[in-house]
């Protein structure tokens, strides 16, 4: 596969190291020179890698275009570069529809939108891609799962729900500190948590046709204290709190794109 990045930051890292290190098919990969740090740290590692000089020069020399600049930056990066009708266009930009980014991308016709995650660089990332195209399947079944979605407005709900991972983080140092307060060394605490979420998550996976609700059940035995903890945080609010903070989020994805 012959791609290109266009914005080589975090994202662009995570996929072109998953890619490069998992073993499969080679890729010849042009990066955009901004981030140069990022760019040519990455030829540097693997080979088939090349730094453009320009992001026009990335379009020339790939079949398939990833888009990953910030929302903030796509539409002016984007207006200036001339797509060929051959191209095929992956977005990684949430707040742009299918509709605004054909537009953009014009001649390019064979376009998807994809939202990976850093995990990419681990072969461990949930990516969903609308409409379900197959070159974007191959591209992102090499870094993790892939999740197609038929209709924008679920893709757009999905994109949001990786608004949570933050504040997964938080609620894990949260947790973390609280123990440490109780004397536990902080490496000790940070590594404890980490590895019950751990633990936690892989019997999930492990288990698609279970309901979080019934996984939960499971660790809440009448009494116990998983149901104390639950049960406090229900009465306070806090679930309803994560489905209010969802929607504007979604809110804000479908009003900027
Ligand atoms: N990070 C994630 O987990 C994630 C997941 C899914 C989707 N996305 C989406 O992917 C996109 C990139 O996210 P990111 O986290 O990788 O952001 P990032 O780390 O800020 O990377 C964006 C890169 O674009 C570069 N850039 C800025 N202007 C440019 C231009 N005119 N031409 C070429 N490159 C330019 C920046 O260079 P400088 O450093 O020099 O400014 C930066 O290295 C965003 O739209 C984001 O919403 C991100």
């Amino acid at each position: 596969m012959q791609l290109g990045f266009i914005g080589t930051g975090e994202i662009t890292l995570s996929i072109v190291t998953g890619l490069s290190s998992s073993g499969v098919a080679p890729h010849s990969i042009w990066l955009s020179p901004r981030n140069s740090a990022v760019a040519h740290g990455l030829a540097n590692r693997f080979h088939g890698i090349s730094v453009a000089s320009c992001n026009q020069e990335v379009l020339d020399h790939s079949a398939t275009i990833v888009i990953a600049v910030r929302p903030s930056a796509a539409r002016d990066v984007l207006s200036e570069l001339a797509f060929r009708p051959d191209h095929r266009v992956i977005s990684l930009v949430a707040t742009l529809s299918l509709r605004s980014l054909s537009a953009l991308v014009a001649p390019a016709v064979r376009i998807a939108r994809a939202v990976p995650l850093p995990s990419a660089a681990k072969q461990l990332s949930p990516t969903a891609i609308y409409p379900p195209d197959p070159m974007a399947f191959e591209l992102f079944a090499g870094v993790g799962t892939v999740f197609p979605v038929e209709r924008e407005n679920e893709f757009d709900a999905i994109c949001a729900t990786t608004a949570t991972i933050a504040s997964y983080f938080a609620f894990n140092e949260t947790i973390a500190s609280w123990l440490e307060e109780q004397g536990v060394p902080a490496s000790q605490a940070r590594d404890y948590i980490a590895r019950l979420f751990l633990g936690v998550t892989t019997g999930a996976v492990d288990a698609p046709k279970r309901s979080f609700q019934s996984l939960a059940a499971t660790h809440a035995t009448a009494g116990g204290i998983n149901e104390q903890f639950l049960k406090h945080l229900v009465e306070r609010g806090l679930l309803t709190r994560i489905s209010e903070a969802l929607d504007a989020v979604l809110h804000r994805i479908g009003a900027e794109s």
